[in-house]
């Protein structure tokens, strides 16, 4: 295919948003494992059968005898009766069909190593890994926390865990110490698998000191497990600190998978809510299995002998669980698992990866689409991208421009684009096109899946014709999340209140077309989505004021080019601060209490903040100010001359670097 760039590109995108839509090319569809859109109807008329079918796909010790049971709503059970285990299914099960020597992971670190980890290693290192766990204390239901790079070792921790039924607390390595420190107690973790540095950029992080710090004072915490990747030197507590490689040596090769019930927890993630307490979303084992098995195999037409799957999302976060771990190894699945960022050590590496493992399969987020698109097509135009394809966008609404660059400069123009839709809680996508029926709209995650039931609904729960409204969830599904850790009720609040027991209230505003097909418009509530990382503004505002100068602050959403939104502070100093060149201290405090993914982009000093007269902070003005938009009403306001104080503040403001 000649390849295109320049004006010419922007003339040929141009054109491209005239195009309706984009149909699955004949060869795609007709080898596509799902090709006949009469599954919708067949799913429709027997949800539970339904599931029933694609439950059958996993090995079970015991078969369940009930698929749901619905009674305690919102609290679901998926196959009752049910006995099964996760690293069974992700590992062993391919080694004793003969596929040993399958890979897993092509690994690929930050400075260009190899590694070719394959189901046979992985089968070694996870039940050596499951022994050293048991040896250190853990059993059935203890949380283990694991804060790892991504390195090959994580895996193994998630699947050790796995094997022998503790849940895995996984928080993402671009957290900060902190962070990890408040996910450990709220889960009252006993272990945390860690390491001794992780490689960012070429520079190395020395995690494991780092760690030491915050964790000392944890009560639960009897042990850390520490990987050695970098060779940073640490520090090892005698008795408390363990080294990973010195355990797995000494561990027994063997460790039986222990079958557990279907409902047994499988992992806690922590995302955050309206509030600044993170939300521990609980997943249990036999669901969330069938629900990302499902969803790997039909939505990506995983064919594991010839394909080669590519997720570039970060284990910590639930895509890389779903769609990193679980959903592809379920499917003996060859991946690609990469240590480093889009653009380290140069624009030209995924692209060059992906010509390397011939990767055909493709899945990342539009925030970097977005930045690619902003280096140019000449990086993926030297490469050749020809293994590619299908292709796929998750975590934010994708702007039809960067879908159709997309699917022209990388996909070449013949590979299914499919958008999905899904969240930490639902645990397995639930809205896409199907790459082989589809015919993809660009920006449109279209319709919920088979088995699934999504609706758009007004303020009074109404399904709406067409129009914006409220996305719903109507019927339970088998990777739906459980509850949250140790909070029931904040989870009954949360997801369930609005409209009643039966109705999943997701978070997100939607709009029905003509059609019927379905576009996410994004978040209702006080979440903000970074570069597809999810941060709740309560969340970054406690960590600003407690800075030591601040009085207060106010966090709100902006609409960004490349990250989607971006974080706008506006903050009040404590009386007298002289607040010049305070900008990246607040961004550096930020970055020490979260991380550096909620440090917010542009930092607006003043002594006003619009308020109601009940002293309400109204960010919803807040937010026109930010996008420099006309204000909407300020009648209720206690004060209407802050606003335009605060209008002249921001006028020649710039934002941060980086
Ligand atoms: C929120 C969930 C699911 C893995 C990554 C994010 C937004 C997710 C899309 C999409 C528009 C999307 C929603 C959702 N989102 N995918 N395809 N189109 N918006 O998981 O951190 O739990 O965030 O991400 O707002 O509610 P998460």
């Amino acid at each position: 295919m000649t390849k295109i760039t320049g004006t010419d590109l922007a003339d040929h995108l141009d054109a491209l948003l005239e195009v309706d839509a984009f149909p699955p090319p004949e060869s795609f569809a007709q080898a596509a494992l799902w090709n006949d859109p009469a599954i919708y109807a067949e799913a429709d008329a027997d949800p539970e059968g339904w599931w029933d079918r694609h439950a059958r796909a996993l090995h079970w010790d015991e078969p369940w005898h009930t698929v749901l049971d619905w009674s305690d709503k919102p609290f679901a059970k998926w196959y009752l009766g049910g006995k099964i285990n996760a690293s069974y299914n992700c590992v062993d099960r391919h080694v004793e069909a003969g596929n040993g020597d399958r890979v897993a992971f092509y690994w690929r670190g930050e400075e260009g190593e190899e590694r070719a980890i394959t189901y046979a290693w992985l089968l070694e290192q996870v039940q050596r890994a499951a022994n050293a766990l048991t040896s250190l204390g853990v059993g059935p239901g203890d949380v283990v926390g694991i804060y790892l790079p991504m390195i090959p070792e994580v895996v193994v921790a998630m699947l050790a865990c796995a094997r022998i039924g503790a849940p895995h607390n996984v928080v993402f390595g671009g957290f900060a110490v902190e962070a990890v420190g408040e996910r450990m107690a709220e889960s009252e973790a006993k272990v945390l698998i860690t390491v001794d540095g992780a490689r960012r950029r070429g520079k190395t992080v020395p995690v494991k000191r780092e760690i030491d710090h915050t964790l000392g004072t944890l009560p639960s915490m009897a042990h850390l497990l520490v990987v050695r990747h970098t060779g940073t030197e640490c520090p090892m507590t005698a008795g408390r600190d363990v080294d990973w490689d010195q355990a797995l040596a000494a561990a027994d090769p063997l460790a039986p998978a222990t079958p557990f019930d279907a409902e047994h927890p499988l992992f806690i993630l922590y995302t955050s809510g309206s509030t600044a307490k993170p939300k521990g979303i609980l997943h249990t084992t036999g669901g969330y299995l069938v629900g990302t098995a499902y969803t790997t195999k039909y939505l990506f037409d995983l064919h594991p002998e010839t394909d080669v799957f590519w997720c570039s999302a970060d284990v910590g976060w639930i895509t890389g669980h779903s769609y990193i771990v679980y959903g592809p190894m379920l499917n003996g699945a060859t991946s690609v698992m990469y240590e480093g960022a889009p653009d380290y050590p140069d624009r030209a590496t995924w692209w060059s990866t992906v010509e390397r493992y011939k990767v055909s399969i493709f899945y990342t987020a539009p925030t970097a689409i977005r930045a690619c698109m902003s280096w140019g097509a000449e990086e993926p135009n030297k490469h050749d991208l020809s293994s590619l394809r299908l292709l796929g966008s998750v975590g934010e609404p994708i702007n039809p421009k960067a879908w159709l660059w997309y699917h022209q400069i990388i996909g070449g123009g013949t590979c299914p684009v499919i958008d999905t839709w899904w969240q930490t809680e639902t645990g397995q996508i639930m809205i896409s096109p199907i790459p082989g029926i589809t015919a993809a709209k660009p920006g449109c995650a279209m319709r919920a899946l088979p088995g699934i039931s999504a609706e758009v609904v007004d303020n009074a729960g109404n399904p709406i014709a067409e129009g914006q409204g409220l996305l719903v969830l109507r019927r339970p599904w088998p990777g739906m999340l459980r509850t949250l850790y140790k909070d029931p009720k904040r989870f009954v609040a949360s997801y369930w209140s609005r409209f009643g027991p039966d109705t999943y209230v997701v978070g997100d505003a939607a709009r029905l077309d003509a059609d019927g097909d379905i576009w996410i418009l994004g978040r209702t509530d006080d979440v903000i989505n970074v570069a597809g990382h999810r941060l709740s503004t309560a969340e970054v505002e406690s960590a600003i004021v407690s800075h030591p100068k601040v009085a207060e602050a106010a966090v709100v959403a902006k609409d960004d080019e490349i990250t989607g939104q971006a974080i706008v502070a506006f903050v009040t100093p404590v009386e007298g601060t002289d607040t010049d060149a305070m900008d990246q201290e607040i961004r550096d405090h930020v970055a020490e209490h979260i991380g550096k993914l909620a440090r917010p982009k542009r930092i607006i000093w003043t002594y006003d903040l619009p308020k109601t007269r009940s002293g309400k902070i109204m960010r919803r003005l807040l937010r026109d100010i930010a996008a420099g938009r006309e204000l909407g009403d300020v009648t209720t306001l206690r004060d209407p001359a802050v606003t335009d104080r605060l209008r002249t503040l921001i006028a020649d403001r710039r934002d941060s670097e980086d």
